[in-house]
């Protein structure tokens, strides 16, 4: 594992996009495994920068997402679709085509879930996976529990994590229940895995996955076995 910690968010935005635009600049076809929710927001608006200036150019290069909630239409405003779109793909010159996301209202969220893993083995592994942290674990949304499952899969929320996100809804009872989600199988084969965190509320999470057992109780110490980890903390989440 390759740690490394910043003073400040924006010291570890321009990192990590820099490792992302490096990739992209030895491999334009690149394909990136993407996250959402608070932690990348930074990241992605580094990374439209280093586009506008010229830098990086995303034109070969495809991406596939974690996860999106289920029964969310895609262009409602808390959709991860709509996010990347905001923050990310409103302002860089990916193909449309190129850009995936599993959809969340789709009729048969299980058949979506077959369809997205049959996408991302015709396309090959990923090669640089983006992931944030819950505050229990998660990653993607494969939460805490007796047993994990490696495939992209429909996921119920724990109720930590739709306390979490409801900051982005009107109120609790709007955040779905729901998600599809690349399971931990499909994210542990990508060639190189990049795990974020920021902020103190994440030192004791992250002081167990990367220091403690290796537990389903805590998905994201699986990451541990991975021989491509690198993990960008700010020196809050660092403890
Ligand atoms: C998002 C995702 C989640 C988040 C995690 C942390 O696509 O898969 O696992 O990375 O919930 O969220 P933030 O960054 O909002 O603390």
């Amino acid at each position: 594992m390759n740690k490394l910690v910043f003073k400040s968010e924006a010291a570890l935005n321009e990192v990590a996009a820099g490792i992302i635009a490096g990739l992209l600049q030895t491999k334009p076809d690149a394909v990136l495994g993407l996250a959402t929710g608070g932690t990348p927001v930074g990241i992605y608006k580094e990374l439209v920068r280093l586009y506008a200036e010229g830098k990086v150019s995303f034109r070969k290069a495809s991406a596939f997402n974690l996860d999106e909630y289920v029964g969310l239409p895609p262009d409602h405003p808390e959709s991860y679709r709509s996010y990347m779109q905001k923050h990310l793909y409103d302002h860089i010159d990916m193909p449309p085509e190129n850009r995936h996301i599993p959809d969340g209202n789709a009729p048969d969220p299980e058949a979506e879930s077959r369809r997205y893993d049959e996408l991302l083995e015709r396309v090959g592994r990923i090669d640089l996976q983006l992931l944030g942290i819950g505050h229990n674990g998660h990653i993607g949304f494969n939460e805490p529990g007796p047993a994990l499952i490696g495939a992209t899969h429909v996921a119920r929320l724990s109720d930590k994590t739709r306390q979490a996100n409801s900051r982005y809804f009107p109120s609790l009872s709007d955040v779905p229940e729901k998600a599809i989600t690349m399971g931990v199988g499909t994210i542990l084969k990508a060639r190189r895995i990049l795990l974020v965190a920021k902020g103190a509320d994440k030192a004791e999470i992250i002081r167990k996955a990367l220091y403690g057992p290796i537990t389903t109780e805590v998905p994201a110490s699986l990451l541990q076995t991975h021989p491509g980890l690198t993990v960008l903390l700010t020196e809050d989440a660092a403890g």
